[in-house]
């Protein structure tokens, strides 16, 4: 005989068939579709995510045809969508699935791809193969933390496994697919960290943390160091419409491309003409300032002043730091930049306004 569903499960159900957004991985739940979604998604906003992935899909239609593209392209593809790492472990896990045949249905095996964790393995294996596997990612730690009135930090080992056993309770008599894409959808749009929405919630009157009153309070997470606090400078040498452009080495935004920049603790014009000198072995002058943009990784916050170059002469070469230096369009680059690379060329670039929200912008791009 088959266990009985939850009735938490059942109503949660009932609420997300006519909540739930229309995603192009939901109405079409494609394993390629979805594992591209999950990657993309990984600390991102679904709507940030969406246009990126209706241009992958675009452009490489099928597994087969991405996992034959050229890695610098989805690189550049990816460009803005922050943590570079992703689009690398992407275009590995899709060769790695198209060798053995396709993506694998098993979890333990999604596992073994390059970039996939258990949360998204949960989420391949559930959303594309209809396999009762939770997928518990910070929304569904916070719903579910909130509904049982957990105190454990979801984050420790006996948290994380009392959240994982209470998901695949769960998951037991419905479709797995719908009803893990209904917890990340209550918690990403009702269940939310600081001002959650308890009259809109189908849970309301089953939750503990509700009936405490101060549902926000929940889960009980341990406090994060304060981000570290960084200072550097940029230079825009500007030739034709073009900028001098380095490509990071391997960490931090690896490989992709910014303008000259180096950290900074002295005077700025001093650090910005030595660095050019020591990066590219062109002798500068530094001139007027053009601005500053504020930009938060993971666990850095950095303020990174940007100044106009002027007077140069010769060849630039990528002497020390820079895989390579080259002169960048910024309306239309040929090689990936990241968001704070874009954010400071918007900077330098007033007359383009299609360039300058990004110059507002702060938001996370990491490695
Ligand atoms: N975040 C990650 N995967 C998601 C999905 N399938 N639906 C909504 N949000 C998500």
């Amino acid at each position: 005989m088959s266990t009985p569903s939850d009735p938490l499960a059942l109503e949660l159900l009932d609420w997300y068939r006519p909540h739930a957004r229309m995603l192009p991985w939901r109405s079409d739940p494609r394993p390629y579709y979805v594992l591209l979604s999950e990657l993309m998604c990984q600390q991102t906003r679904v709507e940030t995510a969406l246009p990126y992935f209706e241009r992958f899909i675009a452009r490489w239609p099928t597994l087969e045809d991405f996992a034959r593209a050229e890695e610098d392209q989805v690189v550049l593809e990816w460009a803005g969508l922050g943590y570079y790492s992703r689009a690398r472990n992407l275009l590995k896990a899709a060769r790695a699935a198209v060798e053995r045949g396709g993506i694998p249905h098993d979890p333990e095996q999604l596992r073994a791809l390059p970039g996939i964790g258990p949360y998204t393995a949960g989420a391949i294996a559930s959303i594309a193969f209809g396999i009762a596997e939770p997928a518990v990612d910070g929304n569904v730690e916070r719903v579910l933390s909130r509904v049982d009135g957990r105190q454990e930090d979801p984050k420790s080992p006996a948290g994380a496994a009392a959240l994982y056993e209470r998901a695949k309770g769960l998951l037991e008599g419905v479709p797995a697919g719908d009803l893990n894409q209904a917890l990340m959808e209550l918690g990403a749009r009702v269940c939310t960290p600081r001002n959650p929405n308890c009259a809109a919630c189908p849970w309301a009157g089953s939750c503990v943390a509700e009936a405490s009153g101060s549902p926000q309070d929940l889960p009980n997470k341990k406090k994060k160091a304060p981000p570290t606090v960084i200072r550097a400078v940029a230079g825009i040498w500007s030739q034709q419409g073009a900028v001098l452009c380095g490509q990071r080495p391997p960490g931090l935004l690896g490989g992709m491309w910014e303008p000259i920049s180096a950290a900074c603790e002295g005077d700025p014009a001093t650090t910005l003409s030595a660095a050019f000198l020591e990066k590219t072995g062109l002798k500068v002058k530094v001139g007027q300032r053009l601005g500053e943009v504020l930009h938060i990784f993971s666990h850095r916050r950095l303020t990174l002043e940007v100044y106009e170059i002027r007077g140069a002469s010769g060849v630039p070469s990528a002497l020390s730091d820079y895989e390579a230096v080259d002169w960048v369009d910024a309306a239309q680059p040929h090689v990936a930049l990241s968001t704070l690379a874009r954010k400071t060329l918007a900077l330098a670039q007033p007359q383009q306004p299609e360039l300058q929200w990004l110059a507002a912008e702060v938001d996370d791009d990491a490695c």
